[in-house]
């Protein structure tokens, strides 16, 4: 059964090979001071700077530019921008990366005009977002996080150890090319693939009912675990990567968690392992999820039934002669070879971590009620015990 939502989601989406002749546009909706956002500069030796360059250059705009984006971006480089911002009077912010910097810009878009601290009254706090907001958009250039289709941001303050999430405000338009994400680097793009099946997994795992947005998260799963291989074998395979691109913005725009009350707590350990690691987030996710699963396997007969479905509807498990929990089990390890197959963290010891951070991380890690099985703080330092 349905519950009640509301669906809206107001980022225009332009896809495919020539989606970026759009940009100017778009950009022809706003003022003239644009301010151009990017990262640790791929985008200046693949040629998407170039390209994008030109179509500002086309819309007749004044660029302000801000680079050196990190992965995991943190409040230090988000106030940075603040003054930038607030010093060129900007009239729009273009977001040209992955979602560490989409992230950035929506909270640079929100603080700008903000008159308290942005951290502690956004990340700390959820303060509503009352202020004047700039608007944002996007030219994406890997897929895995959604940013291009959420008003989320997830932002770091290594000196509290502390990587926190606040929604503000989603993308006016996001210009998603496929083959701009041919030279990710494996290591980020494998993140990215399994940022993607967290995503969907963290809304799937919940809810006994029979939910129509269930079925449509199967399909992505298993789209996404053909075209995974295809990509493994040819980075620059572009029906694959077009696949997965599509598939990441499905994850997390708000149609898969219509009407199911959503988990989220693979999301909440790996954001507490990245707190004290800075590791790339995708990473962090496959880290932790092998303990969490198998302990909501162990503790709740729902969650049981759900990793059966899976098992069956996207791992292929035979389900014959098998108890519920053996078919959930097998399900659960045909995943995990798909893991290591992809090359990723299967703990957080290769993520960085180690022992004496295990009472940190369960401070950093807020505890989410909405799943199978609602953690105590001595199970959450034990799931990340048996992650190391
Ligand atoms: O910095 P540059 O030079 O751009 O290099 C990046 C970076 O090193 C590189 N890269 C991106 N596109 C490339 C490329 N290299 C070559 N060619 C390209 N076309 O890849 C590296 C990783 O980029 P990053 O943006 O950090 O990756 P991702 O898109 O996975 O974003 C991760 C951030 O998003 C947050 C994560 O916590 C993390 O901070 N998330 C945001 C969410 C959201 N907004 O809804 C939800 C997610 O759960 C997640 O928490
Ligand atoms: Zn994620």
């Amino acid at each position: 059964m349905l519950g009640n939502f509301t669906f809206h989601n107001p980022t225009k989406l332009y896809f495919g090979e020539n989606s970026l002749e759009n940009l100017s546009k778009e950009l022809g909706k706003y003022g003239e001071k644009v301010m151009l956002v990017y990262g640790g500069g791929s985008i200046r030796k693949n040629g998407i700077y170039d390209a994008v360059l030109a179509e500002l250059r086309k819309a007749g705009k004044q660029t302000v530019e801000l680079s050196g984006v990190m992965p995991n971006p943190t409040i230090e480089k988000v106030m940075e921008g603040v003054a930038l911002a607030r010093k060129e009077a900007v009239d729009f912010i273009l977001a040209v990366g992955g979602g560490s910097v989409c992230d950035y810009c929506k909270a640079v878009a929100g603080s700008t005009y903000c008159e308290q601290d942005p951290w502690e009254y956004y990340f700390n706090n959820f303060g509503e977002m009352t202020c004047r907001w700039i608007p944002v958009g996007c030219v994406l250039t890997m897929a895995g996080t959604g940013s291009e289709m959420d008003s989320c941001s997830v932002i770091s303050k290594h000196s509290e150890n502390r990587k926190k999430f606040y929604y503000f405000r989603n993308p006016d338009f996001s210009i998603l090319n496929p083959a701009y994400t041919y030279t990710v680097p494996k290591h980020h793009t494998v993140a990215g693939i399994y940022d993607i099946m967290s995503h969907i997994l963290e809304q799937y795992l919940s809810g006994t009912d029979d939910n129509t947005s269930d079925y449509i998260a199967e399909g992505l799963m298993r789209s996404l675990v053909v075209s995974s291989r295809k990509v493994l074998g040819n980075p620059e395979d572009y029906e694959a990567r077009s696949n997965i691109m599509w598939t990441a913005t499905w994850a997390l725009n708000g149609l898969l968690a219509c009407g199911k009350p959503t988990d989220w707590m693979v999301h909440m350990l790996g954001q507490a392992v990245a707190a004290y690691t800075d590791a790339t987030h995708g990473h962090t996710l496959s880290a932790v999820s092998g303990a969490y699963y198998r302990l909501l396997i162990g503790r709740s007969e729902e969650a049981v039934k759900k990793f059966r479905r899976l098992a069956t509807a996207v791992w292929d498990i035979v389900p014959a002669g098998k108890t519920d929990k053996e078919i959930a089990l097998e399900g659960l390890a045909s995943m995990e070879a798909w893991m290591r197959e992809l090359g990723l963290a299967m703990d957080i010891t290769a993520c960085g971590a180690d022992a004496s951070q295990l009472e940190g991380m369960a401070d950093a890690c807020p505890i989410n009620e909405s799943g199978y099985v609602i953690l105590t703080r001595e199970d959450v330092i034990e799931v990340l015990r048996q992650s190391l």
